[in-house]
């Protein structure tokens, strides 16, 4: 059975994984992200040494790689959360592995490994939009992953949501990532906190009565005990979420929008208000088949093995 290896570099961590043809990961390893996106390479080559050590017998690797991807599956064009422009990664990558290697965006494959072997099985038209750091989107029409012309296609996390809003890691204003996204969260979660310190409170303990510096898990774990401004930080996700997931459903039609990223670990909380609000924002309101919403379901395997996947199916 032919093998690959995936990778799936994040902002904080690299992961890689040896993944066969039905999608099962055979062996896994991971490191921090380093910050100089020089060592990044480096660290991203050591993995994908140590997993070939293991299974000699691997053909080629796929790295999933957070940023603007050429249309050839070599270069991170550029990246709007880290710190790579114009790098030739495929070929730095091959050279330092002696493996044949390919460059993914990173939610392209998770999108492709949800369409192959997870919760959009199913389907033949998806939508997968990781809510993260920043948004990541993967697009499958009739089975095939949407490339677009430049390799660029489904860079949801850009879209222009707010004239003149929130500058965005991109250099844009405005973009949606800055509205939905784990740091979206946490943001609302800050903002609200200090602004009404009573509601607050049970957010603000949970961070030893500091506004500034709540995190995502406590904004979680107010909301699961059913705190009120907590379960109304997750609705303001959730509203600029449906908000787009609607404009995406007039683009491109989807049977199923699948939610990943880190955000969707927190399940319902977050699924229930984002099925709501797509519905609220649909345009054609009952005139339109609606898409299903659901849940993300190989949590932080699916972008090692789209990767490992994308490499083997040249898809
Ligand atoms: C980048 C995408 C990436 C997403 C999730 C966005 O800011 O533009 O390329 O897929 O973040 O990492
Ligand atoms: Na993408
Ligand atoms: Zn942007």
């Amino acid at each position: 059975m032919a093998l690959t290896i995936g990778v799936d570099v994040g902002g904080t961590k690299i992961a890689a994984g040896v993944v066969d043809e039905s999608g099962a990961i055979l062996a896994r390893t991971r490191v921090p992200t380093p910050a100089d996106p020089q060592w990044a390479v480096d660290a991203i080559a050591q993995a994908v040494r140590d997993l070939k050590e293991q299974h000699p017998a691997v053909t080629a690797v796929g790295v999933g790689a957070p940023g603007f991807i050429s249309r050839d599956r070599s270069t991170v064009i550029f990246a709007p959360n880290i710190a790579w422009e114009n790098e030739p990664l495929r070929g730095r990558v091959e050279e330092l592995t002696g493996l044949d290697a390919v460059v993914e965006n990173d939610a392209n494959c998770a999108a492709w490994a949800e369409f192959r072997f997870g919760a959009a099985a199913e389907h033949e038209d998806m939508v997968l939009i990781t809510v993260g750091t920043g948004i990541g989107g993967g697009i499958v029409l009739d089975g095939r992953l949407h490339r677009g012309r430049f390799g660029v296609a489904g860079e949801i996390g850009h879209l222009n949501m707010v004239p003149d809003g929130l500058l965005c890691g991109c250099g844009g204003k405005g973009c949606w990532e800055q509205y939905a996204s784990g740091r979206a969260l946490r943001r609302y979660g800050r903002e609200k906190a200090a602004a009404d310190p009573v509601a607050g409170k049970r957010m603000l303990e949970l961070n030893d009565g500091v506004a500034e510096t709540i995190r995502g898990i406590h904004i979680t774990e107010a909301a699961e005990a059913g705190d009120p401004l907590a379960l109304e930080v997750y609705d303001e996700v959730a509203d600029w979420l449906g908000r787009g997931m609607a404009d995406l459903a007039a683009l491109f039609d989807p049977g199923v929008f699948v939610l990943g990223g880190g955000v969707s670990d927190s399940g319902r909380l977050l699924l229930d208000p984002v099925a709501k609000a797509f519905e609220t924002y649909l345009t054609g309101g009952v005139h339109r088949p609606r898409a299903e919403v659901v849940l993300a379901s190989m949590g932080s395997a699916a972008g090692i093995v789209g990767a490992g996947d994308l490499a083997r199916t040249h898809a």
